[in-house]
Order: C-alpha cells, then structure tokens, then sequence
C-alpha cells in the first residue's frame, strides 16, 4: 500500500510572494505591499511600526515579486512538465475587490484568475486556491481596522461568494486563511492589525481570530451550498512542540504550545471553543464579543479537510538562558539534535511524520500538507546550472517521513505541495535570496536580475519522484 492513486502532488506559491503588478489590472492597495525588506520589516508584519503606504526609505519586493502576473503561462508550463497534479495559490483580494468594501468586483480581476485556472487545468493541474494569504486590503485597514473590525466578516463573504460563483467548475480545493495562527505572531500580516499605543494587543488580536473563524465558518457554508463538489480547509502552520528535557514541567510547556496554535483548528474542525482556552481567555482577562448564532455557525460549518505548513519542530522550555533559534514566525529553543537551514530553521523529518500523526489523532479528517521545503541560497555555476543536493536531500527526507505516516501509521493525506516550487519573495524576511524553487528566478535582494528562469538539478528530480508517486526518492 503507498500513498493513493489520485494523491495530489505539486507545489505552492501566495499571490503577494509572487505576483507582482501590485498597480496594474484594476488592483487595490493591500498590507503585503508595504512590507519592505531589511530591518524595519518584522515590526511593520508584526503591528508595531505604521507603514500604510510606500515611503522613499524602503524597498518593497512585492510590488514586483517575481512578475508572476505577466509570466504565469510559463510558469504553469514548467509545473506541468514536472508533472503537477495540483498548484496552490491564492487570491490576492485587492485585485477582486480594490478596497474591500466595494459592491461590485473587479472584473479585470476575476478575468486574471479565471485564464489562470484555465491555464492549470491544460497541463490536467487541480488549483488548491487560497482565498486569503495574509493580504488585506489597506483600505479595509485604514478605514475599519483590519479584522479587529466585525464588518470584515461581511467583506470577506462577499467575497468568497464571487470566488466560489465565478469559478465553480474551475476549482473545487478552497483553503480560507493560510496560516490562521500568524495573527499570534505577526498580525499585520496575518489580520491588518496594527497597535494603537497603550492597546491591549492580545484582546485585539483574539477577537480580530474570532472574526476569521465565524469568517471561514461563512466561507465553508457558503461554499458547500454553492457547490456541493467543494472541498474547504483550514490551514495552520505547524510543527509539534518538543519538551526540552523531561521534567514535567517542561512538558507541560511544550503542550500548551501546542494549544496555542491547535485551538484555531479546534474550532475549525471541531466547530466550537475548546475548554482550555474558553478559561486562559478568562484568565487574561479576554472577552470575545460573539453575535448571536455564531456558535451554531462554527458547530455546522466545520472544515472538510486540514492542511498546514510544516519547515520544523519546535522546543518549548521553562528554563531561562537556553539557546534560541529562528524558525517559521515563531523562534523556538534550538535543538541540540538536529541541523539548521542557513536561516537557523532546524532540519527534523521525523517531526513531520510525529505532526502529522497528532494532528490526525486530534481530528480524524483528511490531511494536506501545503508547504514544506528548505530555503536555502542557490548558487549558480559557470554555466548557470544550479546543483541543489541539499534541497533534494530535505525533501527526499521529509517526503519519505510522510509516507510513513500514511503507509505505516495509518495517517489519510490528499497531497503534499512544496512551498516556493519556483523561486519567490520570503514572507518573514523580504529577501530573495532565500530560495525554495525547483525553478531559479533570476533576481536578487536588491531588486536586479532579468527574472529568467531556470531548472535547478532538483527539477527533474521531483518530476521522477511524481511519476513514480513517490516510490522513486533516490538522486541520481
Ligand atoms: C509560511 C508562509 O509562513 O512560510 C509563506 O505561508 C512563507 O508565505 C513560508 O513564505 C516560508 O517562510 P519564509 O519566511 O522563508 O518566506
């Protein structure tokens, strides 16, 4: 027994990470624009520095991307000639809707996405469409607040009901909020939330979470009754947390680090508040302001299936004066068994195969990994080839680590789509040069390059690893 016939393998992009064009087609402003690289970035993602428009002392990579939106037939192109049973991508909501509160879209918009779809399903590719992937449009953010603001939830219906409308038929995978649990961790990218002096960030920040779930509860239902055929997910980035040695309180730790981020799926999948963090909310001093039938909405609109990221395990501690590492939004305490990328993200394939078990424990639905993969500098050679074992390596390992979980623990998953199967912007850093593709953009940090692209040695690899549904790991 392997992975199903029908698994759907391919890789995934965000609509900010990649499209470019950010003033062309008709389309709005959004809070993903105005990220700049360098070192202001983390505290404009995370809502502590003001940037509601481009000022003179930064760059902004989105606002190019890899130029996707003018490049997208060729990109497909070499997706489908990897083989590609699916693509995620997602929605960027300024093209649909400028504003946000707008109430009728933007046709030149929905034309985009719908020639794209189109293009997908050429090469026999499923899209897997996120409908938001941390953008907000800035409006929504100047003039309501972002999700902090009620109103949003009527926003974001209007839209997934144009999206689910127009492209009925075109697609069918829908994931609501990429990466729900980032509005923990940096809210302005993940909610439009920017911090008022003296605000109380976690009261803001757990009500801006109720608006997206009561939102993608919305979606959910709005989905299914349009067409039955629809498939909606949430999405988490995970990666189980570790104690770090096994006192008792170290495990206990590492738990609730656990729950911080499962109770968004809780709620999700399981459709209501979960006791533990109905009492930290009490605790904290926390009170969410639900409406009238929002419990019954989350109660019959649970997701069908879970997806999440997956680039690391954490490790999770009481102790103080214990080395840290980055990792994906949130440090973690480096731990002493295992590799780091060039980012400091630790290298664990075990873990993913331990995530998935937990999270399929937890849930009982059917999986779908979405992102996983190794950010890492290329180097071209003098011919230009580029010879990326060590990507080849982190995913051979990870996607064996994966078949274990289905084949050996018994774990149902739909597919598993690489994060950056072509080179594009980094959401936490900016940068170019941290690079996730099988296909090479030529661009760096600085803006240069022609943007042609390139097959990396990894290219034909996963090409052979789809063709054989990944019987085939080897490199050779
Ligand atoms: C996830 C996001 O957080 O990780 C992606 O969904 C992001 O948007 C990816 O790009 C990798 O993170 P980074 O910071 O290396 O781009």
């Amino acid at each position: 027994m392997g992975l199903r016939k029908d698994f759907l393998w391919g890789g995934a992009t965000a609509a900010n990470q990649c499209e470019g064009g950010y003033n062309e087609g008709g389309r709005g402003l959004a809070n993903v624009d105005v990220a700049p690289i360098g070192e202001d970035r983390e505290a404009v993602i995370s809502g502590n520095m003001k940037m509601f428009d481009f000022d003179e002392n930064h760059r902004y990579p989105a606002k190019v991307g890899i130029d996707m939106y003018h490049r997208y037939k060729e990109d497909i192109a070499l997706f489908g000639e990897m083989g590609f049973k699916t693509y995620r991508l997602s929605i960027a909501w300024t093209r649909i809707f400028p504003k946000g509160d707008e109430l009728e879209p933007n046709e030149e918009g929905l034309q985009f996405y719908e020639d794209l779809f189109k293009e997908c399903h050429k090469y026999g590719i499923e899209p897997l469409v996120t409908i938001t992937h941390f953008d907000c449009p800035m409006h929504l953010i100047k003039e309501y607040g972002g999700w902090r603001n009620r109103k949003m939830v009527e926003f974001y219906e209007r839209l997934c009901k144009v999206l689910f409308t127009r492209y009925k038929g075109l697609v069918k995978y829908w994931l609501t909020f990429n990466e729900i649990n980032m509005i923990l961790h940096a809210p302005f990218m993940g909610a439009g939330l920017y911090f008022e002096e003296g605000e109380n960030k976690e009261q803001v920040k757990y009500q801006a979470a109720h608006h997206e779930l009561v939102s993608s509860a919305v979606a959910t239902k709005i989905a299914h009754e349009i067409d039955p055929e629809n498939q909606v997910g949430c999405m988490l980035a995970a990666g189980a947390n570790y104690p770090y040695n096994c006192r008792p309180e170290d495990v206990w730790a590492s738990r609730q680090a656990d729950r911080s981020s499962y109770f968004f799926i809780d709620v999700q999948s399981r459709g209501e508040y979960p006791a533990y963090v109905l009492k930290q909310l009490e605790r904290e001093g926390i009170t969410i302001q639900m409406e009238e039938g929002d419990k019954e909405l989350l109660k019959n609109n649970t997701v069908d299936f879970i997806s999440f990221s997956y680039y690391s395990s954490h490790v999770t501690t009481t102790e103080n004066n214990v080395e840290k590492t980055d990792g994906n939004a949130f440090s973690s305490v480096k731990n002493p068994y295992l590799d780091s990328s060039e980012w400091g993200w630790q290298i664990d394939p075990l873990g993913l195969r331990i995530t998935m078990n937990d999270i399929y424990d937890r849930y009982q639905k059917p999986l779908f990994i979405v992102e996983n993969g190794l950010g890492a500098i290329d180097e071209p050679d003098e011919n230009g080839n580029i010879t990326d074992d060590y990507r080849i390596d982190y995913l051979s390992k990870h996607i064996q680590a994966m078949k274990d979980a289905v084949e050996t623990d018994g774990v149902d998953l739909l597919g598993y789509t690489t994060w950056g199967c072509i080179d594009l912007v980094s959401a936490g850093t900016g940068e170019m040069k941290k690079r996730y593709g099988f296909i090479y953009v030529d661009l760096d940090n600085e803006g240069n390059g022609t943007l042609e692209r390139r097959k990396k040695k990894s290219f034909d690899w996963y090409k052979k690893v789809i063709a054989t549904n990944g019987e085939d790991l080897s490199n050779d």
